[in-house]
């Protein structure tokens, strides 16, 4: 088994789906977890579940990872706590979809807000201690979308693909350091941001995966777990996609 103990670990938007998961796995690997999301409410109600779960020491912390002064109030958090985080996951994310043609600018700018300069506040916050520790590790979650493209999301498969340049550029800056940066590339996941979807929609996907289901939050968790640990010590700017066979 993976040992994480006496690291921290951040992952944004863990109070559900893939974020929470990953959380538990890494909880799981001794580390410390801090869970986060909008509702501060639910991210306590989270973390004491996990803790009492796993045995490891959780953090709770609401930041909409949309809006700085939220990250820097959070961070401020953290900060006090732990001093920083060793291990940060960039999971925090939204769609909001529809056809190009009809895309409103508020939505194209919401998507890149949220998934993109979200992730450049938290990363920015996160990578000093990492650099004075000489030991980090990000990973960010992109999307199959980001390599293959999806109708209606315009918006939210270019948030996703720019994702991966930030992926590879932090990993060129931060590699002398000892911090590897990677992304994962989910497929499509059973969650709440997939569920919603017209069942036509859905045995479309399916009909395109070759292992023919579609993936679990854990598929994807234990991706980020292999890539938080010493294992990976040598993988840096690399992109894992966990899709079944889609892409
Ligand atoms: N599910 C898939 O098929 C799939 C495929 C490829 C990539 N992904 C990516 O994987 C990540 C997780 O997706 P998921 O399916 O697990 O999504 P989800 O079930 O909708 O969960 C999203 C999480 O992000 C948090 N969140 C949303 N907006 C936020 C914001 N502005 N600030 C802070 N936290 C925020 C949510 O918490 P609150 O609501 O409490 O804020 C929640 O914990 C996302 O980046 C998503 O784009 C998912």
């Amino acid at each position: 088994m993976l040992n994480l103990s006496g690291k921290v670990a951040l992952v944004t938007g863990s109070t559900r789906g893939i974020g929470r998961a990953t959380a538990e796995k890494l909880a799981e690997a001794g580390a410390t977890v801090i869970i986060t999301g909008r509702s501060e409410d639910r991210a306590v109600e989270v973390a004491k579940e996990i803790r009492e779960k796993t045995g490891s020491e959780t953090f709770a912390v609401g930041m909409d990872i949309g809006v700085k002064e939220s990250v820097e109030g959070a961070f401020k958090r953290i900060t006090d706590r732990f001093g920083g985080v060793d291990i940060l996951v960039n999971n925090a994310g939204m769609n909001r979809d529809t056809l190009f043609v009809r895309m409103k600018l508020e939505d194209w700018e919401e998507i890149i807000r949220v998934n993109l300069t979200g992730t450049f506040l938290v990363t920015q916050l996160s990578v000093k201690g990492m650099m004075k520790k000489r030991w980090g590790r990000i990973i960010n979650m992109s999307s199959v979308v980001a390599f293959i493209g999806n109708v209606g999301q315009a918006n939210y498969s270019s948030a996703k693909a720019g994702l991966i340049g930030f992926t590879k550029t932090l990993a060129k800056e931060l590699a002398s350091r000892n911090i590897t940066v990677n992304a994962v590339a989910p497929g499509f996941i059973e969650t709440d941001m997939t569920e919603d979807l017209p069942e036509d929609i859905k045995q479309g996907f399916l009909n395109q995966i070759p292992m023919n289901r579609f993936g679990k939050p854990e598929d994807v968790a234990n991706v980020v777990l292999f890539l938080a640990s010493d294992m990976a010590g040598y993988i840096t700017g690399e992109v894992i996609h966990v899709n079944g066979g889609l892409f």
